[in-house]
């Protein structure tokens, strides 16, 4: 049976230019970049030019730029390291209730330590409202960290006015940028941008890969002591194999693919919402991500639409990946205002650039029955 991969925003393919890119580290090059004999420089000169791709792609200098294991460890060592950093002089940061699970549970546990957290509300298709934002602000906040786009709806924020907020308030902004990277324009001066988190398996680039930006002269305290590595932030043999492929895969990545997926996603919606009582979760148009479909299909639950979907080779994602093992219900939809039952509705459908207009279709012909079948059945009613 065909496969339609339909949950790109958990993880997506390695294309193959990564593929080919990274292969000579693990072969013939398998320096470790530390080493300053021919190896070792190759190695070096490999990561660095990984580095200046990165960086140009977000307005950065390549010094900025440190790689890490990816997005979970990005988003633990800002939040941490920095709290480090301030405490006790200031404790007090300001993130948002639709956060990514990793930097949630990080301020969660930082509050143990002494940190004080305001989780921002969101509206009902998931934006911040920049007056609550300003208004939380105190003489002891440190850090402001709001995402890019989320992760389950495709909400985008407004960062040029979320950072335009913070330079007038003297506190540091940082977002998580791992859905939006290359799908969403970020430049970290016209965004008042202090820290970025990135990572490389959302955009076809391999898993455990990924960086964060840090303005120079910002003061983080590292959290993996050791060899020095990454001007001293993040001591380890770099993963040089992995950082080639993110490289690649920033390098690759095009204005042409976001406008394909954007087409793709507004049939998709468009053809779902055909479907009687259904509702998209977010926002339409330009403000959701070019990736990103969700809807709630009341009185059925996700989990069985999503188990007929996969007997016809469709995957999709009921809730967000990261989170679906602790079978818990999204604190996504919950913040935008959805019943426990309205969210057990739900289903994430997300595309990437391999995604076929072919696929689209067949996709929008095959639920509608599955639906209306289910429906039939269904037990919510
Ligand atoms: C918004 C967001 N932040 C962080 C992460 C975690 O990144 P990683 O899987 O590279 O640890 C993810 C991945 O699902 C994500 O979607």
């Amino acid at each position: 049976m065909r496969k339609i991969y339909f949950d790109n925003a958990a993880s997506t393919r390695v294309d193959e230019r990564v593929i080919r890119a990274m292969e000579p580290y693990f072969g013939s090059k398998y320096g470790n970049a530390s080493s300053i004999h021919g190896f070792g420089r190759e190695a070096k000169e490999a990561i660095e030019n990984a580095r200046k791709i990165i960086a140009k792609r977000i307005g950065a200098r390549a010094r900025e730029i440190i790689f890490t294991s990816g997005g979970t460890e990005g988003n633990n060592f800002v939040l941490k390291g920095l709290f480090f950093s301030n405490y006790p002089r200031k404790n007090h940061i300001i993130t948002s209730k639709i956060e990514h699970d990793c930097i949630l549970n990080a301020c969660k546990w930082l509050e143990s330590l002494g940190a004080r957290v305001t989780y921002l509300d969101v509206d009902k298709e998931g934006f911040i409202d920049l007056e609550q934002l300003e208004k939380a602000i105190n003489e002891r906040t440190f850090l402001v960290s709001i995402m890019q786009a989320n992760n389950e709806v495709g909400t985008i924020q407004n960062l040029k006015a979320i950072g335009e907020i913070c330079k007038k308030r003297g506190v540091l902004f940082h977002t998580d940028a791992c859905q939006s990277f290359t799908k969403v324009p970020l430049d970290v001066n016209k965004m008042n941008l202090d820290l970025v988190t990135l990572n490389s398996h959302k955009i076809h680039g391999p898993k455990g890969v990924g960086a964060v930006y840090i303005r120079e002269g910002i003061k983080i305290t590292p959290l993996l002591h050791g060899g020095g590595h990454e001007k001293g932030l993040r001591s380890g043999t770099e993963n040089v194999s992995g950082i080639v492929g993110f490289g690649k895969a920033v390098e690759i990545s095009s204005r042409k693919d976001v406008e394909k997926m954007e087409k793709l996603r507004d049939i998709l919606i468009e053809g779902i919402l055909k479907i009687p009582n259904v509702k998209l979760n977010g926002p339409k148009g330009e403000k959701r991500l070019c990736n990103n479909v969700n809807v709630c299909f009341n009185d059925i639950e996700g989990e069985s639409i999503g188990g007929y979907l996969e007997s016809k080779g469709i995957f999709v994602s009921t809730g967000s990946a990261c989170a679906s093992h602790t079978l818990a219900s999204s604190h996504v939809l919950r913040a935008m205002g959805l019943s426990p039952q309205q969210i057990n509705s739900s289903i994430r459908i997300s595309i990437s650039r391999y995604t076929s207009e072919e696929e689209v279709r067949y996709f929008l012909k095959v639920l509608p029955k599955i639906v209306k079948k289910l429906r039939r059945f269904s037990a919510l009613r």
